[in-house]
């Protein structure tokens, strides 16, 4: 029988590249999707055409985390092996407009997804998606799993809500559940309003006369990037091991919003003095700072490291937003 999971999240960057990792070592994978009018499923489209694949190794159930009856039936049915929980409102700025939705998916549906959890009568793997976020403003820097969390967003705080149940469920009800603290990691197919995308797609539509500008927030603001497919990796990892525990996965180097344009901008010939403006609507009432990780842990347990420095990224990213149009890359 081949190892069975189930992914929350699945029509999402991680949950996508996930989906064809766990493929790829042999898993049977089963992913919830939200019943819309409009099914965002582009990411797996390539697999859902695919008769060898969809229907086969993987297979979609619609369920919802604020509608606990269908979780739970899909959870009963499937009997996964593991879990990995990625699902949620993931947009920093945008919890600051709609807090109570970001709280309700981000903090409620896992705390709901654990207590099915715990009553299951076949023990299941759970791993959650945890945020660099929770840690705010810290006073450390790099951080590691023993950083306090320090919220400054409502997605932030509701990431630790989240986060610490974990901790709580695995202590207190012997779970096997586990935390990773993922900084920001991009690819591809990141969400078209994540500043990294934002840029390498602006950056291509200049370049193809398909766009004339491009308007940012706070351009000074630095984070810690990776590529969403070694973070991925590392989620499989992190359940891979004989003892549940946190990891936190990170590259450790900072870069600014700047330096994600003057790579962007230069890897197709332009001068980012040109086209870019500062607007205010994209600045946030808070920012974090000094957001850089340290991932000594996933190197010595996991053997875990990024394999795809920020430059790479960033140009892949740019040239992919080429080729997706039709020009020359
Ligand atoms: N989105 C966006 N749009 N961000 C901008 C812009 C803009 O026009 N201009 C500047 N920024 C700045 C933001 O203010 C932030 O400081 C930084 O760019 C990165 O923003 P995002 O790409 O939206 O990512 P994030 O860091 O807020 O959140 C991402 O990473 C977290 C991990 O730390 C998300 O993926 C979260 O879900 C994730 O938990």
């Amino acid at each position: 029988m081949p190892p069975k999971a189930l992914i929350t999240g699945i029509t999402g960057q991680d949950g996508s590249y996930l989906t064809e990792w766990l493929l790829g070592r042999g898993y049977e994978v089963h992913g919830v999707v939200r019943r819309t009018s409009s099914l965002e499923r582009s990411r797996l489209s390539h697999l859902y055409v695919d008769a060898a694949v969809y229907g086969q190794s993987l297979h979609l159930h619609y369920a919802d985390l604020d509608d606990p009856t269908t979780l739970r039936r899909v959870l009963l049915r499937v009997a996964p092996d593991e879990l990995y929980h990625l699902a949620g409102q993931s947009h920093v700025g945008l919890s600051f407009d709609i807090p109570e939705s970001t709280c309700e998916m981000t903090a409620m549906g896992t705390l709901r997804l654990l207590e099915m959890v715990r009553d299951l009568s076949k023990p299941v793997r759970l791993f959650h998606a945890g945020s660099s976020e929770m840690f705010g403003r810290p006073a450390v820097s790099p951080q590691n799993e023993d950083t306090p969390f320090l919220p400054v967003s409502p997605y932030g705080a509701a990431k630790v809500f989240a986060t610490q149940m974990v901790r709580i469920y695995r202590e207190a009800h012997g779970l096997y559940a586990v935390n990773g603290i993922l900084y920001n990691h991009e690819s591809p197919r990141r969400g078209e309003n994540f500043v990294t995308r934002k840029i390498c797609r602006a950056a291509a539509a200049i370049r193809d006369g398909r766009q004339k500008e491009l308007s940012l927030g706070d351009t000074s603001a630095r984070r810690d990037w990776g590529d969403a497919r070694d973070y991925v990796r590392g989620m499989w990892l992190s359940l891979q091991q004989d003892t549940p525990r946190d990891y936190l996965f990170a590259s450790g180097i900072l870069h600014s919003v700047q330096d994600v344009v003057e790579v962007a901008f230069a890897s197709v010939g332009l001068d980012w003095r040109q086209h870019v403006r500062q607007d205010p609507r994209f600045m946030r009432p808070a920012e974090p700072t000094n957001l850089v990780g340290d991932a000594s842990r996933a190197r010595a347990i996991l053997g875990w490291k990024p394999e795809i420095g920020f430059e790479q990224l960033i140009t892949e990213m740019t040239s992919a937003e080429r080729t997706q149009s039709g020009s020359a890359a």
